[in-house]
């Protein structure tokens, strides 16, 4: 008997951040399993952080997913800031574009001395360059577009000139874009409003546009059902492909890392397990938003006088905003974490609302468990997220900012127990079902991704 033929191969490159690694590394473990070897790469220091946060240590040859193989190799592009700082993100993308495209041509060459050739990279948009790179060297280069589609839509229009934006002297102007409901300032992405004093920012989020024609398709993580209209109506200048939610294989979790930057507390679900169905609010606002001392000491207020049980991220750099005393206040009724096993505790039975930032991985993590939500958005996609979290979705209640604790106390009883608690929870449920149904074999999304496991087959045969 001969021995089995090679799987093909994809190689997979993220950004260095929380909110890009976790949607790439999920699509490529559902890419794994259906039959692919995967290399996931991403710069060194983050890729040491992947692996040291996980309890699974990944050697040469990889991790079984399905009937493929998930291996992880990391870019030779080590920050090392003189003041051992962490560096800001235009710092970092400026340090990634002139180191990486040399040390991913050369990842990619490594592979084929390997025997392991690469069929197909995949790339996200806050690293354009790698598209250059895969096909100066006659690979094809797909991208993940990591935030909604309506959002892509939206930077695409004010990228391309397309549709009127509001500008500094009509500030106030609504927009209104095809298949996307109309967006009042407060609800655009707020890199684009005249007011915005992120300008770096915005360039890196308009810069993803530069190279996004060049790459052979868009997936976005997104699925049909959620967003037809937005999906329908971009496609007359991009086709965008929806793979998602993309969440944590629930049978995955365990076997491999599952891309924390940050060590998880995974006590709190054994925590969890000790508390009623549906009692928990689960409070977190993702890898970057940080409340200020005056809000975190609103939040304790409420959470201390509110009496239920609730399940607080404070990731380290913010402990020491924690109000004095605090923690020995709700000894028992609440847990305070430096960093969740998310995906795991909003499936957690317990759970019964979510107050996020609305990043969007957090929005199709609380779609898929059919959590309740207290949207609470600062600033970018996060806005147009919680528009349509409250307005379009209908799973939960907006909160304004800066938090004040009667606010507060009004937004938790309202999805906890309110007069349209049970509306919005069906809406939930709802939801749930859909992004369940999209994902498992045979659904909308998992159709785009066998099609594109066929297609790899084919190249790498
Ligand atoms: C960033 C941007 O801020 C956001 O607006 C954009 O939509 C995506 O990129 P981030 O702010 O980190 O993301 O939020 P989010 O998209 O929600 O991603 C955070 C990820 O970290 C989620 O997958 C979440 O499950 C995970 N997480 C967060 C944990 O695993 N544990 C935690 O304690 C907190």
């Amino acid at each position: 008997m001969g021995s089995e033929p090679p799987l093909p191969h994809v190689l997979m490159i993220s950004f260095p951040g929380q909110g890009h690694v976790n949607p790439l590394l999920r699509l490529a473990k559902r890419i794994a399993a259906k039959g692919v070897l995967i290399t996931f790469t991403t710069t060194s220091d983050t890729g040491h952080q992947i692996i040291s946060s996980s309890d699974v240590v990944p050697d040469n040859e990889g991790i079984p997913v399905g009937s493929g193989r998930l291996r992880f190799e990391f870019l030779d592009t080590n920050w090392d800031p003189s003041n051992g700082q962490k560096p800001d993100l235009d710092d970092s993308m400026r340090h990634l574009e002139e180191v990486g495209p040399a040390a991913f041509a050369n990842l990619i060459r490594k592979q084929s001395h390997a025997g392991r050739p690469v069929t197909y990279v995949i790339n996200n948009p806050f690293v354009p360059w790698a598209v250059d790179v895969a096909t100066d060297m006659g690979i094809p280069c797909a991208v993940l577009w990591v935030q909604s589609c309506s959002v892509f839509s939206t930077y695409y229009h004010y990228h391309h000139g397309l549709a009127e934006f509001p500008t500094e002297t009509n500030p106030d102007m609504s927009v209104s874009l095809p298949g996307i409901p109309t967006m009042t300032p407060e609800e655009i992405p707020s890199f684009l409003l005249p007011s915005n004093p992120y300008k770096s920012l915005t360039k890196a989020i308009l810069e993803q546009f530069y190279n996004i024609d060049k790459a052979s398709k868009v997936f976005v993580n997104s699925f049909t059902e959620l967003e037809p209209e937005a999906i329908d109506a971009i496609s007359k200048y991009a086709h965008l492909i929806p793979v998602g939610p993309l969440v944590e294989p629930e049978d995955e979790s365990r076997s491999t890392p599952r891309g924390d930057l940050i060590k998880a507390t995974d006590d709190c679900l054994e925590w969890l397990d000790s508390q009623a169905p549906k009692s928990v609010i689960y409070i977190s606002l993702g890898s970057i938003v940080t409340f200020t001392k005056e809000e975190m000491a609103e939040m304790a207020h409420e959470l201390t006088t509110n009496g239920r049980p609730f399940l607080w991220v404070v990731r380290p750099d913010c402990r020491k905003l924690l109000p004095e005393g605090f923690l020995e206040e709700v000894k028992g009724r609440g847990m305070v974490v430096g960093w969740s096993p998310q995906d795991s505790v909003l499936n957690h039975g317990s759970v019964g609302c979510f107050l996020t930032h609305c990043g969007w991985n957090s929005v199709l993590e609380t779609i898929t468990a059919g959590v309740p939500v207290i949207a609470y958005p600062q600033w970018g996609d996060q806005v147009t997220d919680a528009k349509f979290l409250v307005d379009i979705y209908k799973v939960g209640v907006r909160l304004k900012a800066p938090v004040e604790r009667d606010a507060l106390h009004t937004a938790i009883e309202a999805v906890m127990d309110g007069p349209d608690a049970e509306t919005i929870k069906e809406h939930a449920g709802k939801w749930k079902e859909a992004a369940k149904i999209a994902v498992a074999k045979g659904g909308s999304s998992d159709c785009n991704i066998q099609s594109f496991v066929d297609e790899v087959k084919k190249m790498a045969a």
